[in-house]
C-alpha cells in the first residue's frame, strides 16, 4: 500500500494513488492524487508548479534561486519563506515571538499495527492499514512537524493528521495547525458544503469555485448546525471528500490561486485557539478524512458511509440492526412518571416498538426544561422509588429501555451548582451568558469528568438502561477555566468530554449511544467514534427532513441518522402531510416514533403496525444498504441496495401534487444491474386523504402495483409509475399522491 523509492512516496488505496516526493531543498512536494497508477513514470511530467518563472517572487535561497515557494504543490506550509497562500501552520517561538518557520525533510517510517498514537483524541481504527509518518523539522530552531497518512487495504478513504513537537529550547505558541493540507493543480470544481442552523441542519450549498478563498468555519464551540466539517469538491475529473474527527470549532478553506491551483486546508479553527508548547511537548491535531473518486458525489459518499461504518463507529453495533424506538419527548414532554411511561410503553409494544426512550424531564421536578442539570438523580415527585421499577416493567414487556442525559451542562438551580459553583464556566468579573437557561460545565477539570462519570455509571448500572441519548443544548461563551490559557480552553474542554465518552463507552460497550445537540447540531465523525447514531434534527416535519437527510447522506451512513415520525400537524411547522410519507422518509434512518401513541386512532394504529412490520422485514437493507441519491428536485428518489444489487428499495416522492401531471411519472434506479430482470412492487400503504376516503368508504390500502422490469430500463429511461389520480377516476390501480405524496418500491432480481 505504501512504497518509498528515491524520495518518492507512493500511497495506494484500492482505487487511488497519492504521490509526493522530497525536493532537493527537503520540502515534500505533492505530485498526484487521483485514479490508481500502476507506474509513476517521470517525475518531471507532474505539474507541481516548480517550473514557473516570475520576477516578483522571492527566490527560496541562493542555492535554489529558481524555487518560489508560493507555486509548488506542498504537503505542508508555513509563514515566512515566500508562500503567499494560507499556511497549514503558524506559530510564535520564544520571547521575541519569531514567526518564520520552514519545515524540511528529516525522516520517515511506516507503522503497520493499530498504533493509535493519541488516546485522548477520537481516532479511526487502523486495522488493515499502514500509516506513513513523515518527519520534517525547522532546522534552525529544532521544531518538528509530523505528517501522518493512513492508507487502508480495503477503503479509498485516507486518514491524515499532523503533530508539532517543540524540540527547540524556547516555548512555542501554535496559532494554527491544519490537520490536512492538499494542494492540487486543477480548479474547475464546485464546493459542496453542508450548512444551516437549528432545525435545518446540513442542507446542501453548492458554490462554483473562482479565484480567492472560499471557507466555512464553526465558532460555536461545537461542530455546529451552521457549518458541518464535511465538504466535497466535485468536478469533471471526479470528486474529493473531506471530513474531520472533531466535535468542536473547525475551519475548512479552499483557496483557488491565480496560478490554477487549489489549496485545501481543514482542521481546528485558528480563531479563539492557541496552544503553548514548552520545550519537549507535543501537540496532535485531530484526524482528518480525505477520499478521491473518479466517480460522482454518490460514489464519494459511498466511500464515506462504508468507512464510517467500518472504521469509525463503535464495533458493538456494527451491522447490528437498530431497534425501532419510541421517544417520550414530543409526545409526553416533561410529564413523566412510572404510570405515564408504562401506559405509553405498553401501547407502543402493541405496535411493535422495541425500545422505549425516557427523554428529558425524569430528573427535573417541574414541567419545564429548566434546572437540575448536573444532578442526574430521578426526581422524587415523578419517580418516588427511583427508576428501576419503570425500567424493569419496560424490560418485562420485552422492550429495551433508554434514558436521556445532558452531561456537559449545569443549571444554577441544581445541587451540583450549590455544592460546586466553581464548576460552572464563567469569565472572571462577568455574568456568564445562559443558553437555554443553562451553562457549560468545566470539562477542563479532571474532577468534573470523574464526578459526571460516576453519576452516569450509577444511573445506567443501577437501572439497567440499554440505550442513552446524550444531548448538548447550547453553544459556547465565557471561555475560561482557571489554570488554562484562554486559547486552549475549547480544545481542552472538548478533550475532557471525549475522555468522559471514552470511559463511559468502555464501561458499557454494548449500550446503544445516540448523540444529540438541540437536534443535529453536533453531527460529526468525532462524535461517531463514541455514538453509533446521532439525532438528525429537532425538525421532525417529514417534508423538511427530506433536504436534511439528503445533505446528511452525502457523508454519513443512514444507520447513523436518528429519524422519527412525529405528530401531524407538525409541532414546529404546523404542516400537514400524511403519516405514510413520514414513515417513507424516516425509514431511511435509525427509525422511531416520537408522539403520544395512546392517542392514535384505529387506522393510525394499523398503519403504524404495518410500517413497523415492513421496516423490520427490510431493516438490514434500509439501515446498512448502499444508499444513493438519484433525484433531488421537485421529485426526490433515494435508493438502497444490497451487495449484489439483487434487492433494492426505492423511495419516490413528489413535492407538489399536480406539478408533474403532464409528465411521465417514472422511477429511475441507476444502481440496478443492466443484465438483470427485476420484479418491482409498491409497498401498499394507507390512504387517509378525506376526498379519497369518501370515494372508497373510508381509509383503504393504496393501489396494488407489480411489474417485471429489465434492469437496463430501470437504469436508463426509468420505469413508468402507476397512473396518478387526476381528479376524476380513482380505480384499483390509481395512485393518490397529493402534496409530498410518496411510495416505497421493493425491487427484487428475478433473473
Ligand atoms: C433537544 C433534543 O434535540 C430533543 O430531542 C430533546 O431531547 C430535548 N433537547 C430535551 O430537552
Amino acid at each position: 500500500m505504501i512504497s518509498v523509492e528515491n524520495g518518492v512516496f507512493k500511497l495506494d488505496t484500492p482505487n487511488t494513488t497519492y504521490l509526493f516526493h522530497i525536493m532537493e531543498t527537503g520540502h515534500p512536494v505533492h505530485l498526484y492524487y487521483g485514479p490508481r497508477l500502476a507506474e509513476t513514470g517521470d517525475l518531471a511530467a507532474y505539474p507541481t508548479g516548480t517550473n514557473l518563472r516570475m520576477p516578483t517572487f522571492v527566490n527560496y535561497s541562493d542555492a535554489a534561486p529558481r524555487l518560489y515557494m508560493t507555486l509548488p504543490l506542498l504537503e505542508t506550509s508555513s509563514w515566512g519563506k515566500g508562500d503567499l497562500r494560507q499556511g497549514a501552520f503558524a506559530g510564535e517561538l520564544g520571547p521575541s515571538g519569531e514567526i518564520v518557520f520552514d519545515f524540511t525533510f528529516s525522516d520517515w517510517r511506516i507503522e503497520s499495527a493499530d498504533t493509535t498514537h493519541t488516546s485522548h483524541l477520537p481516532a479511526a481504527r487502523k486495522d488493515h492499514a499502514q500509516t506513513l509518518v513523515l518527519t520534517l523539522s525547522d532546522k534552525p530552531t529544532g521544531v518538528v512537524m509530523e505528517l501522518r497518512y493512513t492508507v487502508y487495504e480495503d477503503s479509498d478513504m485516507m486518514v491524515r493528521s499532523c503533530a508539532v513537537i517543540n524540540n527547540s529550547r524556547e516555548p512555542l505558541t501554535i496559532r494554527s495547525l491544519a490537520s490536512l493540507q492538499l494542494d492540487i493543480p486543477e480548479t474547475d470544481f464546485e464546493a459542496i458544503t453542508f450548512n444551516g442552523g437549528w432545525a435545518r441542519e446540513r442542507t446542501v450549498t453548492r458554490a462554483p469555485l473562482t479565484v480567492g478563498t472560499f471557507g466555512i468555519a464553526s465558532n460555536a464551540g461545537s461542530s455546529s448546525a451552521e457549518h458541518n466539517p464535511l465538504f466535497l469538491l466535485s468536478g469533471r475529473q471526479g470528486c474529493y471528500l473531506f471530513n474531520l474527527l472533531w466535535s468542536g470549532d473547525h475551519r475548512e478553506t479552499i483557496e483557488v490561486t491565480p496560478y490554477d491551483t487549489i489549496r485545501v486546508l481543514t482542521g481546528l479553527n485558528p480563531e479563539g485557539f492557541s496552544r503553548l508548547l514548552n520545550p519537549g511537548e507535543r501537540f496532535d491535531a485531530p484526524e482528518a478524512l480525505m477520499a478521491y473518486t473518479a466517480g460522482d458525489e454518490n460514489e464519494a459518499s459511498h466511500i464515506s458511509h462504508d468507512f464510517i461504518s467500518r472504521y469509525i463507529t463503535p464495533l458493538a453495533w456494527k451491522n447490528r440492526e437498530r431497534p425501532v424506538l419510541l421517544n417520550s419527548w414530543e409526545g409526553m414532554g416533561l410529564d413523566l412518571s412510572e404510570e405515564n411511561i408504562i401506559r405509553q410503553a405498553a401501547s407502543a409494544k402493541e405496535l411493535g416498538v422495541e425500545l422505549f426512550v425516557i427523554d428529558d424531564g425524569w430528573f427535573r421536578p417541574g414541567l419545564h426544561a429548566i434546572g437540575s442539570l448536573g444532578d442526574w438523580e430521578p426526581v422524587k415527585n415523578k419517580f418516588p422509588d427511583g427508576m428501576k421499577r419503570t425500567v424493569d416493567a419496560i424490560h418485562d414487556m420485552g422492550m429495551l429501555a433508554g434514558i436521556w442525559v445532558e452531561p456537559e451542562c449545569i443549571s444554577i438551580d441544581s445541587d451540583l451548582y450549590r455544592a460546586h459553583p466553581e464548576y460552572l464556566v464563567r469569565s472572571p468579573g462577568r455574568d456568564p451568558s445562559p443558553g437555554r437557561d443553562q451553562y457549560l460545565l468545566d470539562y477542563t477539570r479532571d474532577e468534573v469528568v470523574d464526578l459526571i462519570y460516576e453519576k452516569l455509571e450509577k444511573l445506567i448500572a443501577e437501572n439497567g438502561f440499554d440505550y442513552v441519548k446524550w444531548d448538548m443544548n447550547r453553544y459556547f461563551s465565557d471561555d475560561h477555566a482557571p489554570n488554562v490559557r484562554g486559547g486552549e480552553f475549547r480544545f481542552r474542554w472538548m478533550l475532557g468530554v471525549y475522555r468522559l465518552l471514552d470511559r463511559f463507552t468502555r464501561r458499557f460497550p454494548d449500550l446503544l449511544l445516540e448523540g444529540c445537540s438541540s437536534g443535529g447540531s453536533r453531527f460529526d465523525p468525532g462524535m461517531l467514534c463514541y455514538a453509533n447514531q446521532i439525532w438528525g434534527s429537532d425538525n421532525t416535519d417529514a417534508t423538511d427532513r427530506v433536504p436534511i437527510f439528503s445533505g446528511t447522506s452525502c457523508g454519513y451512513p443512514q444507520c447513523c441518522f436518528g429519524a422519527h415520525v412525529s405528530r401531524i400537524p407538525n409541532e414546529i411547522t404546523g404542516r400537514v402531510y400524511d403519516y405514510e410519507t413520514a414513515f417513507n422518509v424516516n425509514a431511511f434512518g435509525a427509525f422511531g416514533y416520537e408522539l403520544d401513541v395512546t392517542k392514535l386512532n384505529e387506522t393510525e394504529r394499523r398503519m403504524f403496525s404495518d410500517q413497523i412490520a415492513f421496516y423490520k422485514e427490510n431493516r438490514a437493507l434500509l439501515q446498512f444498504g448502499k444508499f444513493t441519491r438519484v433525484e433531488d428536485g421537485d421529485e426526490v428518489i433515494w435508493t438502497v441496495e444490497n451487495e449484489d444489487a439483487s434487492k433494492l428499495i426505492a423511495f419516490y416522492l413528489e413535492k407538489r401534487a399536480g406539478v408533474f401531471r403532464h409528465r411521465i411519472h417514472r422511477l429511475v434506479v441507476p444502481s440496478c444491474r443492466s443484465d438483470a430482470l427485476y420484479r418491482v412492487t409498491a409497498r401498499r400503504q394507507w390512504i387517509t386523504a378525506p376526498g379519497m376516503c369518501e370515494r372508497r368508504g373510508g381509509p383503504h390500502l393504496s393501489e396494488s402495483f407489480e411489474r417485471t422490469v429489465p434492469g437496463a430500463l430501470l437504469r436508463r429511461n426509468g420505469m413508468a409509475l402507476m397512473p396518478v389520480f387526476l381528479g376524476t377516476e380513482y380505480k384499483e390501480d390509481t395512485a393518490f399522491l397529493g402534496d409530498y405524496g410518496s411510495r416505497l418500491f421493493l425491487i427484487e432480481k428475478i433473473a
